[in-house]
């Protein structure tokens, strides 16, 4: 066991809803396909005058209010995301400026909707080696910011929001019973933002293509989804000696119910275990698990002491899974 303990959690979800009615008076679409399709029936969008880093900095706020602690007692400050506040410097570099911070190391992990469990490897490895005993691990993400609201087949799936979580060492009793992650970068053009970056600067051209938007081969990344988390859930059980009807909380990355269901069926987890927040927010990407982890312990679904399955699948294409007890 790689013992860790999440001390603490926060979110940070902004106040303007968009319905899927909404969504029927500027694109070709319904409520019933909406929610026939996905699960989703409405999503939030940031302000104006928030961006990725403003979300994160007020997740990672709350995680800290309720361990009682400043931000600045952090060691080391995580940021996944896939929506940056910019090309550089880093979203959590950005956090840290606007929460007033420095000298704490902060940066990015980028793996697509995957960021948050990435970002817990990585913490998991900062903690058994020392370099940090505290460390604030944020998933956030602007999606209204990069999706086409022309294209039916993505606008109706994302929607914004940032969830956070602080983790300590702990003390033996509580940590990461088993993970994994990987990635297929043979993959990467079945969903991505292709413009805008080095390799496709931003020109006129660029922007008349409408390049700097999501671009998703939706049913290949549902295939791929499907098999990926499963085969992560199902790993991580072996490797931590557990089936899945031990699992006590199941939190797959939230992106369309029909995937979680065929994830579940296919890692034995009773149906009853899994927590889902996708239908009010819609698909947010990196903050997903950290939201949905943070509002099963505030509704008291998930225990200290709980066996918690964790799968994410994204971009990249990327995927990670963990079984923790809490
Ligand atoms: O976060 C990780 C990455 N993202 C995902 O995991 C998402 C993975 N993919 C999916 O969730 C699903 O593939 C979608 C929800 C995106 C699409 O569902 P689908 O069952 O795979 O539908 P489809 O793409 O095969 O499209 C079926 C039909 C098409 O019409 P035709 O060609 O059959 O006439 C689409 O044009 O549905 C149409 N369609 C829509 N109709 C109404 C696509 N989007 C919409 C829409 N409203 N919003």
């Amino acid at each position: 066991m790689k013992p860790l303990k999440i001390i603490s959690t926060g979110a940070y979800i902004p106040e303007r809803v968009v319905t899927n009615d909404d969504l029927s008076k500027m694109v070709d679409t319904s409520d019933a396909w909406i929610r026939e399709r996905t699960g989703i029936r409405e999503r939030h969008i940031a302000a104006d005058d928030e961006c990725t880093s403003i979300l994160g900095a007020k997740a990672l706020e709350d995680a800290c209010r309720r361990a009682d602690m400043a931000p600045g007692d952090l060691d080391a400050i995580i940021v996944g995301t896939s929506t940056p506040d910019a090309i550089f410097p880093s979203t959590a570099c950005w956090l840290e400026h606007t929460l007033g911070l420095s000298g704490t190391p902060a940066f990015d992990v980028m793996a697509g909707c995957s960021g948050f469990l990435y970002g817990l490897e990585v913490a998991a490895g900062l903690l058994a080696s020392g370099a940090a005993r505290r460390v604030g691990l944020v998933g956030a993400e602007c999606m209204s910011r990069v999706v086409d609201w022309t294209d039916r087949r993505t606008c109706v799936l994302f929607g914004d929001g940032a969830g956070a979580a602080i983790v300590e060492p702990g003390d033996g009793s509580t940590g990461v019973l088993a993970s994994n992650w990987g990635s297929d970068g043979t993959l990467a053009e079945i969903l991505c933002v292709p413009a805008g970056g080095a390799r496709e600067p931003a020109s006129e051209k660029t922007l008349e293509d409408r390049r700097h938007f999501v671009q998703m081969e939706g049913s290949r990344v549902f295939i791929h989804a499907v098999k990926a988390m499963s085969r992560s859930v199902r790993d991580a059980l072996e490797a931590a000696g557990l089936s899945g009807a031990d699992v006590d909380v199941f939190i797959p990355h939230q992106a369309n119910l029909r995937i979680m269901d065929a994830t579940r069926e296919r890692t034995g987890i009773p149906a009853d275990r899994v927590f889902s927040v996708l239908d009010r927010y819609g698909n947010i990407s990196a903050a997903s698990v950290p939201v949905a982890i943070h509002e099963a312990r505030e509704q008291g679904v998930l225990k200290d002491g709980d066996i918690l399955a964790l799968t994410a699948f994204g971009t990249g294409l990327t995927w990670a899974g963990a079984v923790l007890r809490v």
